[in-house]
């Protein structure tokens, strides 16, 4: 069985590359870029290829390769059924609507009009997304109707930037209050530069519009949980807001504590990720009510060591673990059962 492994230092890939290294699996370095990546895997059985929104490269071929490589028997994590809807919010109301997941209500339009006829019906406040992006640098409130007809204009006019330059230089200055280093500071002198200087995904990627999405603002909640499911393991913790913020996605303020995640919370996490067919899966839940309610899903995620985590039977296991391990795990497991 031949194994190929998508290189790139910071991502899963290292993870990967250690356990087989350790396990002694063989496996070969490819470059999913490559214009004959098809052919370079014909003599292999799965593909390990950690591509996230970074890379404005994967945007524009890894769900296309994916399919692909599928298509002629090669198993590639993550697949279609994990994948397609990474980065991609609206994608993922549709997809969590379609299965009754209790998804935060969420709304989408794709004509101004239909959008500002909703906004003359709705209470405020309101949470503007862009339908990609991460560590909450395109997600805002919308305090009342006159915020909520700009974003409209805008979505319906030139369009967004793919990142919100001002609050990821508001994150970094919010970083620098929190851990007073220098690397910190540095954070915040290139944000400053960013304002000007776009990034590549910037650069090669088109404006946001012609859609805007809108989700029913949660109140009372100090922090979102944060759960990921790698087939039969739960990994959890709890993320705290910023201060006088309600966004707590890329705070960095987290607890592991499993006590302060409840059991009802996990057991919508496996429910869904089993429905879905997910081989990864990282939710973002919050509180509304006496009920958990999902914001958002992706199949990766930043942490890669947790204290512990949840069974299928929501039984808690005190074991240092690394979900990026269990994926391999996984994989290397369902190539073996599929051979
Ligand atoms: N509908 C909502 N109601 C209340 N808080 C929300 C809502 N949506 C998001 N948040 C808060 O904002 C943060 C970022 O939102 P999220 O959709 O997860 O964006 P990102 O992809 O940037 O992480 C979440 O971690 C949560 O704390
Ligand atoms: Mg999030």
């Amino acid at each position: 069985m031949r194994l190929a492994i998508h290189k790139e230092e910071g991502s899963f890939s290292d993870h990967w590359v250690d356990y087989c290294e350790n396990k002694h699996i063989s496996y070969k370095i490819v470059n999913c870029y490559d214009s004959d990546i098809i052919s370079q895997l014909n003599d292999c059985e799965g593909l390990l290829w950690h591509w996230n929104h970074n890379d404005y490269r994967a945007a524009l071929c890894a769900r296309q390769l994916t399919l692909s490589l599928e298509k002629s028997g090669v198993k590639v994590f993550p697949d279609v059924n994990t994948a397609w809807h990474f980065d991609d919010k609206v994608g993922q109301k549709y997809l969590l609507e379609a299965v009754n997941a209790p998804l935060v209500k969420s709304h989408v339009f794709y004509t101004k009009l239909d959008a500002l006829k909703w906004l003359n019906q709705v209470t405020f406040p309101k949470v503007f997304k862009l339908r990609g992006g991460a560590g909450a640098v395109n997600v805002s409130l919308v305090k009342n109707k006159a915020k909520g007809r700009q974003l409209i204009n805008k979505a319906f006019g030139k369009g967004f930037s793919h990142i919100n330059r001002l609050n990821r230089l508001k994150d970094r200055v919010w970083e620098l209050k929190r851990d007073k280093d220098f690397a910190a500071f540095k954070k915040v002198l290139t944000g400053l530069a960013r304002i000007f200087i776009p990034t590549e995904v910037e650069r090669y990627s088109h404006n946001e519009k012609g859609y805007i999405y809108f989700q029913d603002f949660i109140p009372d909640n100090d922090s979102d949980i944060r759960l990921v499911v790698v087939g039969e393991r739960c990994f959890g913790m709890r993320r705290y807001c910023r201060d006088g913020d309600f966004k707590a996605s890329g705070s960095g303020l987290k607890s592991f504590d499993p006590s302060i995640i409840g059991t009802e919370c996990v057991k919508i996490a496996f429910e869904v990720a089993q429905k879905l067919n997910l081989q990864s899966v990282a939710f973002d839940f919050i509180k509304n009510g006496n009920n958990y309610q999902i914001i958002e899903i992706s199949y990766c995620f930043v942490s890669t060591q947790f204290p512990g985590f949840w069974d299928k039977t929501y039984k808690w296991h005190s074991v240092v673990v690394s979900p990026q391990f269990s994926m391999v795990e996984d994989f290397m497991e369902n190539l073996k059962i599929k051979q």
